[in-house]
C-alpha cells in the first residue's frame, strides 16, 4: 500500500489514516466535555505508555481492561479516521491526540478538561519512527536513515515538525489544565510520576493501587501483553514480520545510530530552530 498524504493547516496527515473531513471535525466540530483527559504526544513520544498508565489509574490499578481491550480502542485519536470510538468510552474519557496545538479542538480552550502532554527526546523519536515506517504497512518506507533524518528535521513527515509541536505546547506550560512529562522522567522513576499523574488528575489511589499502575506499565508487561504491544493488529496494516510495536524501550538508542555527521547536522538544526525558546530541556 502506498501511503499518500494530504495538508491540512500546514500539516502533513496521511489518507490511510486520516481525512480531510475527521481532522476538521477534530479542530472545530469535536465538543470537549468537561471532564476530558487528552494524552497529547509528538508521535513515538510514549502515547501508549500513557494511555496505560492513565487508563489503570483511571480502574485505580485493576488491569481488567487491559488485559482485554486492544491499548488503541481504549484511548482513540480523536483526529483519526477511528474517532467515533471515542463516544463509546466511559467518562472522564481519557483520548489520544498527535495534534500541534494550532489544530487541536478550539472547545478545549474554552473547557476544564485536562492535557498531559509527554515529550521525548527528538533523536529517540526520529529512531523510533524510522523502525515504525517499517512496521506500519501504509507508510512510506524511506530510502535511508539520512533521508527520514532530512524529511524529519524540516517537519516533512506525518503530524509535521516536532520543533513546531513542543514550542506550541508548552505556550501552556503555566496552565493549570497542562501537565508536562517527559518519556525519560517515566523511565527513570515511574512510580512517582505516576504519583504526579495521580495528584494533577485528582485521583486518590493508595499505595497498593499505585503499585498495580506501575506493575502492569512496564515496558516487559506492556510487551507480553498482546492487548498492549499492538500484536492484535491486522497484519495486513501492521507487518509484524518487521519488528515490534513496542521495539526496545530505552533513551538513547539513537547513539546507536547516528553517524558523527548525523548527529552534528541535528544538532545544528535543533540549535537553530529552538533558539528562540526559553524553556530547558533535559538534554541540552
Ligand atoms: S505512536 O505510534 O506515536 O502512538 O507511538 P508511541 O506510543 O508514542 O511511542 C512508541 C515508543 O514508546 C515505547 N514504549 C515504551 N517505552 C518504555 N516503557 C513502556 N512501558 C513503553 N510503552 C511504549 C515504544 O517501545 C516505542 O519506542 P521505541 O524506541 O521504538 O522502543
Amino acid at each position: 500500500m502506498q501511503e499518500e498524504y494530504f495538508f491540512y493547516n500546514g500539516v502533513k496527515f496521511s489518507t490511510s489514516i486520516h481525512s480531510l473531513e475527521t481532522v476538521n471535525y477534530a479542530e472545530n466540530e469535536f465538543v470537549a466535555l468537561e471532564d476530558d483527559i487528552f494524552n497529547v504526544t509528538y508521535p513515538k513520544s510514549g502515547t501508549n505508555w500513557l494511555i496505560e498508565i492513565l487508563n489503570l489509574i483511571k480502574y485505580k490499578g485493576d488491569a481488567a481492561l487491559s488485559s482485554k481491550e486492544p491499548i488503541y480502542e481504549r484511548s482513540p485519536w480523536f483526529e483519526t479516521t477511528q474517532k467515533d470510538k471515542v463516544d463509546t468510552l466511559t467518562r472522564p474519557r481519557i483520548i489520544s491526540s498527535h495534534l500541534p496545538i494550532h489544530v487541536f479542538a478550539k472547545s478545549f480552550f474554552k473547557s476544564k478538561a485536562k492535557i498531559i502532554y509527554t515529550m521525548r527526546n527528538p533523536k529517540d523519536i526520529f529512531i523510533s519512527n524510522f523502525y515504525f515506517t517499517k512496521l506500519l504497512c501504509a507508510l512510506k518506507n524511506p530510502e535511508s536513515l539520512q533521508e527520514h533524518l532530512e524529511n524529519f528535521l524540516q517537519g516533512d513527515v506525518v503530524y509535521g515538525s516536532w520543533f513546531d509541536h513542543v514550542k506550541g505546547w508548552l505556550t501552556l506550560k503555566d496552565d493549570e489544565r497542562f501537565f508536562f512529562i517527559t518519556y525519560e522522567e517515566l523511565l527513570q522513576d515511574l512510580r512517582s510520576c505516576v504519583v504526579r499523574i495521580c495528584k494533577f488528575l485528582g485521583q486518590e489511589l493508595d499505595d497498593e493501587a499505585i503499585d498495580s499502575v506501575v506493575k502492569h506499565s512496564t515496558f516487559k508487561t506492556m510487551k507480553e501483553n498482546k492487548m498492549s504491544n499492538w500484536s492484535t493488529m491486522p497484519s495486513d496494516v501492521m507487518d509484524h514480520t518487521k519488528g515490534s510495536f513496542l521495539r526496545k524501550g530505552v533513551a538513547g538508542d539513537w547513539k546507536n545510530h547516528f553517524t558523527v555527521a548525523q548527529n552534528e547536522y541535528f544538532d545544528s538544526v535543533y540549535q537553530e530552530k529552538m533558539k528562540d525558546f526559553n524553556v530547558k530541556l533535559f538534554w541540552e
